[in-house]
């Protein structure tokens, strides 16, 4: 269990997968162990999504932020696991809702099994995390995944309600990527300082930690929805306009191309079609008018603000560790 004041061996994402690879083993076992309903085929829809490579950043940031308050234990291993469970119906639920025909490089549940299944199999990956945070007989735990939970479906009606809305405000965007993504992420890092017994200033150190993290992963994740190599991202690019989602670099290209390609985009996000072509002519238009930048320096920012919330913590493995997991929400390619 790497502890102790030893920060130099982690300088980057690798290092941090592999000084916590047993940790992350814990979890794995957990997450196949809790794979167990008596009806077959919930564990192989279940386990068509759960083993197919996510890369596990809500459990990791739960065992740092665990470990960062001096937790000795092992029961981290079955909270990563639930949480892991719970963005795990989320992203079941997101694909029905998104029209998602790929997810980490294989068809999507809903695609193999149809919605009803999709969604339904959701439904239970949440009942079953629920059932095992009650486990846990802790009030602060079950509070802090109940109000992560209904934030969530918060976050995903606001973006339904601005679907299509190009002018959308970007205070709006925030709100929405706040509580659809940064709320399970930001209350994975507490519920890791909880299990630790931290002080509240430690947990509430950790929670908005997690919630800066949580917003410049998804502003990440919306400018690799432009940007990255589809193959390595395992999802269809340009599928957030094709369904009629504004986000923060479509946001400001709108406010910065000519009359005639706002036109353009609109239609495209009317018409819910984007082509290879269309999709090639956006990149360009959002990298001349600075758009990707834009988003990136945003996203950035966010990840500054995440930097310093950890000044609260001494110097460990844990906080280096942490730390580089921040930098890598805004540096990944996938
Ligand atoms: C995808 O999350 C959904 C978002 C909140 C952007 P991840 O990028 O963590 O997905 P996996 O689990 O690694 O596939
Ligand atoms: C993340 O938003 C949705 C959730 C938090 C469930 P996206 O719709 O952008 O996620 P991906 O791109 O499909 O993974
Ligand atoms: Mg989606
Ligand atoms: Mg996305």
């Amino acid at each position: 269990m790497p502890q102790g004041p030893i920060t130099s061996t982690i300088n980057n994402m690798a290092d941090v997968w592999e000084a916590y690879r047993d940790e992350l083993d814990g979890v794995e076992c957990q997450v196949r162990g809790n794979l167990d309903s008596s009806v077959a085929l919930v564990n192989t829809v279940a386990g068509h999504i759960l083993n197919s490579g996510g890369k596990r950043i809500r459990p990791l940031l739960l065992l740092l932020s665990a470990r960062l308050c001096g937790y000795t234990g092992r029961d981290h291993h079955q909270l990563g696991s639930l949480v892991e469970f719970i963005h795990t119906a989320t992203l079941l639920h997101d694909d029905v809702v998104d029209d998602a025909d790929i997810r980490r490089g294989q068809r999507t549940a809903r695609k193999v099994w149809g919605n009803q299944i999709s969604i339904l199999v959701g439904d239970y990956l949440y009942s079953k995390a629920i059932c095992q945070a009650v486990d846990f007989r802790s009030q602060g735990i079950n509070e802090v995944l109940a109000e992560a939970c209904k934030k969530m479906a918060e976050g995903e009606v606001l973006q339904l309600y601005y679907n299509g809305n190009p002018s959308m405000p970007e205070a709006e965007y925030l709100k929405i990527v706040e509580h659809k993504t940064a709320g399970l992420i930001a209350a994975a890092c507490r519920m890791g300082a909880i299990l630790a017994d931290a002080s509240a200033a430690q947990q509430d150190a950790l929670f908005q930690f997690g919630q800066h993290l949580g917003i410049a992963f998804q502003v990440a994740d919306d400018t690799l929805d432009y940007t990255a190599n589809g193959e390595r991202l395992g999802k269809t690019l340009g599928q957030d306009l094709r369904q009629g989602k504004a986000t923060l670099p479509l946001l400001h290209l709108l406010h910065h191309c000519s009359e005639q390609d706002r036109r353009m985009i609109i239609d495209r996000m009317e018409t819910r079609t984007l082509t290879e072509e269309d999709l090639a002519r956006l990149i360009r238009l959002m990298s001349d008018a600075g758009s990707i930048a834009y988003a990136a320096d945003r996203a950035r920012s966010y990840i500054d603000k995440a930097q310093q919330d950890l000044n609260l913590f001494e110097d460990c493995t844990a906080k280096r560790a942490l730390s580089v997991a921040a930098n890598y929400m805004v540096t990944r390619d996938r």
